[in-house]
This record gives C-alpha cells, structure tokens and sequence, in this order.
C-alpha cells in the first residue's frame, strides 16, 4: 500500500486519517491540503473603504471626497488640534513609564470624562452613583456595554435609530444582542420622524435598550429639539427602557461641550439609569488613538461599584487594558486650566467652520434651485455629517458625473467640505435632484 501525502501546509492529524480512511486499497492518495483556512470564507467589503478606493483611483481634478469620515482644514487635509501637538510635546518631556494602566483605565481621565459629560458637580459624580471604564474609543465602549448586556440582560433587546451608525448593527450582533430599529428619518422633509419614533420606542418590549445619539446624530445630522427629548425620556420612562446613549461629537455641534451634553444631562437630572459610551475621536480630533469611555450611571453608589467590577472583568476579557497615550493626552489638557480653554477655542472655530460651510451651501443651493425647493434643513442639522435627502440612484450620479464621492446612504460629510467647494456641490445636488429620480 503506497500512499505520498503530498501537503503544502501542515496537515491536521485529523485530515491524514480522514484522507487515509477514504483512500482506497492499492490507490495512491495525494491530498493537497492549501490551507486549514480553505472553510474560511470572504468577508463582505467594506463599503467605505470601497468609496475610498474608487476615489484614489479617480483621475478627475474636481474629484471631491465627501465621504471622509474625520474633520478636514479649508483645505481639505486631515487636522492635528494644536492643542493635541502640546499635550504630546509635554508627555514627552515628562517621559512616562508604559507599565499597564489600571484594567479600568487612567483614575484621573475617568474622572475628567464623567464630569466633562455631566458638569464637574453633578451630584451623581459627588455621590460616586457612576462606573466609569476607559474604552477603546466609542467603538470599543459600545462593545463592552453590549458584553454587559449581553451577561446581565440576556432577555432584553437594543433598539437602534433607522438610520445609524453603520457599526451599531454589527457591534450588537457579535455580542449576540438582539436588536431592532425605530423610525427617526422622514426623508420629505429631511427631518426627525418624530411621530415614527415615539410609536416605536412605546411599542418595544418593556425594559429594552434604546440607543440614542447625544448629538450631531450620524448620519442625517439631525437632532431632537429640546421639547422632543423630554418627550422622548417621557416614554422611555413610561416603558421602564434604559437609555443607551452614544456621544460621539460632544463639542461638535454646538462647540460648547456642555451644550451638546443637554440631552444625557436631562436623563440623567430626570434621575434615569442611563449608559453612555463617549469618544475623544472626533471632538479632539484623537481617531487612531482608540481613546474613549464606558459610563453607566446608577441609581446607587453600591450598584455603580458591582457594575464598575464587572465592566472590568469584561473588558479584561475582551482587550484587557486600554491605550494610555490618549488618555494622557486627555488629562493633560483638560487637567490644565489654559490648555482646556485652547482646547475650547480649537473646538468651536471647528464648529465655525463646518457653519460657514453649511451657510454657504444652503445660500448657493437656494440661490441656484428654481423649483422652489425648502434647503433650510441643511441649517438646522448639527455636526459633520448631513443628510440631503438623495437616493442611492442619485449618489452614483454625483460620483460618475461630477466626480463627487459619498458613501451610498447619501451622507455628505460637512466637515469635509470647504468653502471653496459649496459652488460646485450645490450644481451637483440640484442636477441630480432634477435628472434622477
Ligand atoms: C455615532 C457614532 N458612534 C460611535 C463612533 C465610534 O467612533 P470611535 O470608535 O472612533 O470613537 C462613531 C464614529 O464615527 C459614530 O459616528
Ligand atoms: C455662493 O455663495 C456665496 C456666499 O454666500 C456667494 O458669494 C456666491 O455668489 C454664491 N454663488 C452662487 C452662484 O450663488
């Protein structure tokens, strides 16, 4: 009996016996084993990735690339706050060990986060009611939340706003929780469909997660108003839900931190338990340093320090311990009287400019449409990104007639816009509002 196994990777024990089993008699048997991966199939493309791609490969040079999903300058380059180059030349002159953090994060960014999330006094903070986990940035703190419901809540179900941030799907579903979505986008009028989400919110499962956005909601760029919300916490306190909240662009869209932290702070004065996953990614502009936090605000100090331990045992088991270079970063600005008050300024001509680019779009759009068309929607939305009501078909067009590339829901983002471009924009937009349907 001859049998040549003839493999160019290293074959499992369990694939010889199974090809020496099934071989025949006499026969010669040449199993080519490729990979242990030959079950491993292709994952999806990332569509994102896709639009960048087609955008550097585009040779056009009006090309425009509004899918970006950073803040860019007036001249369309990536942004490095100032204040960002400080902390960091500091760091470095102080030269700090990189022993492990605490599993739980840096003590003092913790602390900085929750007040700068729910105001420095704030007696929840005062009575130690609030765990507080450094995360790997926002993604990363909406995944531990989900490991947490997924251990302590196993019969409960998110509730996501139609549309999201494309990663709240996937997050939920890795962790195995069940999710669904409520109405919050009336596309006529490119406002909150305010009607859909209440009926919604009321007609979940009591005790279910509603994910919220604090701000600059992404990506139609548009928010409750202040009435809105108590109506919103009126519901979800009728229904025993536990609000979810998801702060990525606090300082973003007003540029007043405290502004853009109203709606968390009205939950939590209207004395919810409430979690709330925060970002350092875009407000200081810190993306690939994955710098963020887990808050869970809790009715008691002794269920903030059992959550608190069991927030640190899942993230042990997920990353074990957080990046310190952000979280330094963080600290040593707002830990510092004048680089906080720089930090504020950088953060509101940020703001400044994405208006500037918003006033003037809206101004080019209205002096150029002749079907009397109602742009004001596009003053009223907050932060980077912007819904402009346009359909998939019309997407494409933008991209293969004007050149101009954004993601396929129709987001456009704002902050990668300048002014020297809104001319340009509006001429695509009302082309394509008037050539496809
Ligand atoms: C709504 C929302 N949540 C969370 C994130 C997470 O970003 P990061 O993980 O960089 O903080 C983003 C980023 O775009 C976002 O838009
Ligand atoms: C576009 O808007 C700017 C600023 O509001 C204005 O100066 C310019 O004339 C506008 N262009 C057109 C064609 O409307």
């Amino acid at each position: 009996m001859t049998s040549i196994v003839c493999s160019l990777a290293f074959p499992s024990p369990s694939l010889i016996w199974k090809n020496r089993k099934s071989s025949g008699r006499t026969t010669t048997m040449v199993a080519i084993s490729l990979s242990h991966f030959d079950g491993v199939t292709m994952g999806p493309p990332e569509p994102i990735v896709e639009v960048f791609e087609a955008f550097r490969a585009e040779t056009d040079p009006l090309k425009l690339n509004l899918a970006v999903r950073s803040y860019r300058t007036e001249e369309l380059e990536p942004y490095v706050l100032d204040v960002v180059k400080k902390a960091e030349k500091l760091l470095l002159e102080k030269g700090e060990n990189k022993e492990y953090p605490p599993v739980e994060g840096l003590t003092a960014f913790n602390k900085i986060t929750a007040e700068l999330l729910l105001g420095t006094d704030h007696p929840v903070i005062q009575q130690e009611k609030v765990a507080t986990v450094q995360s790997l940035s926002g993604s990363g703190a909406i995944r531990l939340a989900s490991a947490f419901i997924q251990g302590y809540f196993p019969d409960a179900h998110a509730m996501i706003p139609s549309p999201t941030w494309v990663n709240h799907k996937n997050i939920f579903d890795d962790a195995g929780v069940p999710w669904s979505e409520y109405r919050y986008y009336e596309p006529k009028t490119v406002s909150v469909d305010f009607d859909g989400m209440i009926s919604d919110i009321k007609a979940a499962p009591d005790g279910s997660f509603i994910v919220l956005h604090g701000c600059a909601h992404n990506p139609t760029g548009i928010d409750p108003t202040p009435q809105q919300w108590e109506k919103i916490a009126d519901v979800i306190q009728e229904k025993k839900h536990i609000p979810f909240f998801d702060v990525a662009y606090q300082g973003l869209a007003s540029g007043n931190l405290d502004i853009d932290a109203w709606s968390v702070r009205l939950f939590v004065s209207r004395g919810f338990e409430v979690l709330v996953a925060q970002s350092y990614s875009k407000n200081l502009g810190l993306q690939a340093e994955r710098i963020g936090a887990l808050n869970v605000v809790c009715s008691s100090p002794d269920a903030a320090k059992r959550v608190r331990s069991q927030l640190k045992r899942l993230s042990l088991n997920l990353h074990l311990y957080s990046p310190l270079h952000g979280a330094r970063i963080v600290e040593t600005i707002v830990g510092d009287h004048t680089l906080f008050n720089e930090w504020k300024e950088e953060m509101e001509s940020m703001v400044q400019r994405i208006k500037n680019v918003r006033k003037r779009l809206f101004d080019n759009l209205s002096q150029k449409d002749e079907s009397g068309k109602e742009f004001s929607f596009v003053l009223r939305q907050n932060g980077m990104f912007s819904y402009m009501g346009l359909n998939k078909a019309q997407c494409d067009y933008l991209t293969n007639k004007w050149h101009i590339y954004v993601t396929k829901d129709g987001r456009i983002t704002m902050a990668g816009l300048s002014l020297a471009k809104c001319e340009y924009l509006a001429d695509a937009i009302i082309d394509s509002y008037h050539n496809v349907s």
